[in-house]
């Protein structure tokens, strides 16, 4: 009951409570301030925010849209300073309707009407990542203008080297890359890591939604097929031939990886690691294993797909940065398949092992991590019902894998890892490293939540009874252990949010001890946000959360909001609240009134 919750909680702090609203909501006792907006300056010649006269120029100097992946790296590099350091921020993709004004696409619109190549160009300008100095004066945070740092990645003008076993391989060169070691950008970076070097990472998710053209008679249609390529969800192909896969073949093959960054270096070129595989990447968080070698886990995103990890081949040098640059370059990478027995088995995706073979259309290491869903088929990986961020938590060495949801599972497909047909609501599957070895082949695993109402029986949740009617959650997307090893979820559900009827936002979830599986409400999102970015400063005093896409998902299912927002007439301007500016996805500090660490 509520004394033991009192007695043994990790988290102490007062519940909010679901439902949903124009604005944002935390916990009592606790600040939620807008950092930065979508429009904001992040370089020092950037003009003020006009969302009637948007360039593309203008927005290559701005703050991007659809702020995801947030990272933090104390300064100067190595100090852990919890008042002064470096943001890194993805911007995942673009919601045209609430963008730009007259526009009012809504869905189902294949035809793009009204979007222009310089609309198409400013939205490429919005993709992409930034980096800001930001620092903490008289207890509230700013961003650091003229900072030496400040940079804007782009979808439309940022180079990038390809690394790894796939760089330079024919399947990568293009009309303008003869060499296939040079991309331009990079699209739909949704989660992402911070490297103990001091990198940032970003994950490049759902790129086949860029790219049009027919994939009939295409050499690679099969491979192109597997990862949804092409799907048109924007724009883009119209003007630029590279995002058309009948006019530039191998293109997508370039996008789908994880990207590094050297934030300390503005003029550094962002490398695509193709090491860790080419799939719809939602994260990339890494832990130095207990020999020095670094293990990223990561999920691709899309019903049925899989889980990863890979393992460095070299080992991290914490006394010699330069040394740890390339370590993401060799390794191995392993899919996961799940047993019932609770073992959870790491397949290595190397060419020549198994049926990785040239016979089986892998005839070298390059295709095998360009067309890694292929070969993880192949070795019969487990299908995920859509594996999101995945965190190992230094403390325990156990690994949170969150799985959002997964509509389409049938009752036959249904197994122990994934237990539910029709599965709307999503699971946390906590994997033990084996000894605390992140290399090993050979875990276990244990269900953690099954998300969803317990109050429901139809739904078939799983919490600790001491979960609150506000404490239970619903599709699971990114999550943060904090320094204490506490693990914090923020959620996205979607266009389906209303099923549940709350707001995303962000609970904490006991994974130790008598409350084990115990949910709790720490903030909330305006209407048709999704939450994102959950980072703490190493202090544990801020939390950096990342409102995605205000006033977009599902508004018109939900009593009060009955009307797909456009930019003339969204369901919120969050967080202005000014006529004729649109709702902004912003990047929202919290931190609590007296100073001390958040939850305790
Ligand atoms: Fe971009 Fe998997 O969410
Ligand atoms: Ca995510
Ligand atoms: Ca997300
Ligand atoms: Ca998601």
């Amino acid at each position: 009951g509520k004394k033991a919750l009192a007695a043994s909680a990790s988290f102490n702090f007062s519940e909010i409570s679901h439902g949903v609203d124009e604005t944002h909501h935390v916990a009592p006792g606790y600040s939620a301030e807008v950092l930065i907006r979508w429009g904001d300056p992040v370089l020092p010649d950037a003009p003020a925010f006009d969302p009637m006269n948007q360039t593309a120029a203008a927005q290559a100097t701005q703050f991007g849209y659809n702020n995801d992946y947030v990272g933090y790296i104390g300064l100067p590099f190595g100090s852990d300073n919890p008042e002064r350091g470096l943001l890194c921020v993805n911007h995942e993709y673009t919601n045209e309707e609430v963008m730009f004004p007259g526009l009012g696409k809504q869905d189902g619109d294949a035809e793009f009407a009204g979007m222009t190549k310089d609309l198409v160009e400013v939205e490429m300008a919005a993709h992409g990542g930034s980096v800001l100095e930001i620092e903490k004066v008289d207890g509230a945070w700013r961003v650091v203008s003229g900072s030496q740092y400040a940079r804007r990645i782009t979808a439309l003008e940022t180079p990038m080297d390809l690394t790894g076993p796939a760089a330079g391989h024919d399947l990568m060169k293009t009309s303008t890359d003869a060499n296939g070691t040079r991309v331009i950008g990079t699209i739909n970076n949704c989660a992402g890591g911070i490297t103990p070097w001091g990198t940032y990472l970003m994950a490049e998710e759902n790129f086949h939604g860029y790219f049009w053209g027919d994939v009939e008679g295409h050499p690679q249609q099969a491979a192109l097929e597997r990862y949804g390529v092409p799907s048109a969800w924007y724009a883009w192909g119209r003007f630029h031939d590279r995002f058309d896969v009948s006019k530039e073949p191998n293109e997508s093959n370039r996008f789908g990886w994880i990207v590094e960054v050297d934030p300390l270096d503005p003029t550094s070129t962002p490398k695509k690691r193709t090491a860790l595989g080419r799939f719809k990447h939602e994260g990339g968080e890494l832990i130095v294993n207990g020999d020095g070698r670094v293990v990223v886990y990561m999920g691709d995103d899309q019903r049925f797909d899989y889980l990863y990890k890979f393992v460095s081949a070299g080992t991290y040098n914490p006394d010699d940065r330069a040394a740890n640059m390339d370590l993401l370059d060799e390794g191995t990478l392993y899919v996961a398949r799940f047993d019932a027995d609770g073992t959870v088995a790491w397949l290595p995706l190397v060419q020549g092992e198994g049926p990785l073979t040239a016979a089986n259309g892998f005839p070298d290491q390059a295709t095998v991590v360009i067309n890694a869903r292929l070969a993880a088929d192949a070795l019969g990986a487990t299908p995920m019902d859509r594996p999101e961020d995945v965190e190992a938590n230094p403390v325990t060495d156990k690994i949170y894998v969150m799985l959002t949801n997964n509509s389409r599972r049938t009752p036959e497909q249904v197994d122990a890892v994934n237990p539910r047909a029709e599965n709307r609501f999503g699971q946390i599957v906590e994997i033990s490293a084996a000894n605390g070895d992140h290399s090993s082949t050979e875990d276990t695993w244990e269900m953690l939540v099954v998300c969803g109402d317990p109050a429901d029986g139809e739904v078939g949740a799983m919490w600790n009874p001491a979960t609150t009617e506000n404490g239970w959650f619903a599709s699971p997307d990114n999550c943060a252990v904090d320094n204490q090893g506490r693990l914090w979820i923020t959620t996205d559900q979607g266009s389906g949010w209303s099923r549940s009827g709350t707001a995303d936002g962000v609970w904490a979830l006991e994974t130790e001890g008598e409350l084990r599986g115990t949910g709790k409400m720490f903030f909330r999102v305006p209407v048709g946000a999704e939450m994102c970015g959950p980072k703490f400063t190493p202090d544990d005093t801020t939390l950096f959360v990342a409102v995605q896409h205000p006033a977009t998902d599902g508004t018109k299912a939900y009593p009060g909001f009955e009307r797909n927002s456009t930019f003339e007439d969204p369901a919120t301007r969050w967080p202005d609240f000014q006529e004729g500016v649109p709702p902004r996805p912003s990047v929202v500090t919290i931190t609590k009134d007296d100073g001390g660490k958040i939850g305790v």
